[in-house]
């Protein structure tokens, strides 16, 4: 039986969803599409733009979720918008995007990348939302494991860590590596990674987080009903 490493699980899902997703019809020519943002999105950008270049798709409008994303869809020419182009209109059609955990509610973390800002913008002005993950990234409960980041204005940094901690989290200001002091996220702002000891309402507490002032957004992804693909070690993809 085989066992495939974690990348080589992030690569295959990466591949099956894109072409499960063209035979379904959910991704097409002519469609507007937001591509998220860490290494096993990539993975479906890589695919999306071999599809692109086998004349299987055409006239793929992309929004990007981070510089990141940007950057890999100039180097295969796929054409990148804004949701603000006249051309996309403030709506796309599907979104797809990996995760930094999924509940059996197909509820999400997101935001290792620090990209979660543009990612929710993106993805919550989606029709559909898919995501793709190996099978590391399934858990019970949300919240305790992988952190939860919370982008913040520079200035409210103290506040709102004081906030989040009347909230329960635990909380850390994330350092950059090879930079010296905090990441800065795309967005010119600084991120607090908040983990709980106990299994915390991430529905209530995406909204609650958000309330506080300073705070730009957190990684709690609970509004969508995400079709989500995982690989598994043994080379299956499964659909949730
Ligand atoms: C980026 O900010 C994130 O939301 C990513 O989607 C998430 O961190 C998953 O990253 P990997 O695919 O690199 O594990």
């Amino acid at each position: 039986m085989s066992s495939l490493t974690q990348k080589e699980q992030k690569k295959l899902v990466g591949k099956v969803a894109i072409d499960t997703l063209i035979e379904k019809k959910l991704i097409f020519s002519g469609m507007k599409i937001g591509l998220g943002t860490g290494s096993t999105a990539m993975t479906a950008v890589t695919r999306l733009a071999e599809r692109i270049s086998d004349g299987t798709l055409r006239d793929i409008k992309a929004v990007s979720t981070s510089f990141q994303t940007a950057n890999a869809c100039e180097e295969y020419g796929i054409p990148v918008f804004t949701l603000n182009s006249k051309l996309i209109n403030g709506k796309l059609d599907l979104a797809i995007d990996g995760a930094d955990e999924i509940s059996p509610e197909k509820h999400l973390i997101k935001g290792g990348g620090a990209a979660h800002v543009k990612e929710k913008i993106i993805e919550y002005s989606s029709n559909q939302l898919v995501i793709i993950a190996d099978e590391s990234k399934l858990v019970a409960t949300l919240g305790t494991k992988f952190a939860l980041p919370v982008e913040v204005i520079a200035d409210a940094r103290v506040p709102v860590t004081q906030a989040l901690e009347k909230l329960g989290a635990k909380c850390v200001l994330r350092e950059g590596v090879r930079k010296c002091g905090p990441v800065i996220t795309d967005n010119g702002n600084q991120i607090i990674d908040c983990t709980w000891e106990q299994p915390v309402n991430a529905v209530k507490l995406e909204d609650k987080i958000n309330s506080i002032t300073g705070v730009v957004e957190n990684g709690f992804f609970t509004k969508k009903n995400p079709i989500v693909f995982i690989a598994n070690a043994d080379g299956s993809v499964q659909e949730l």
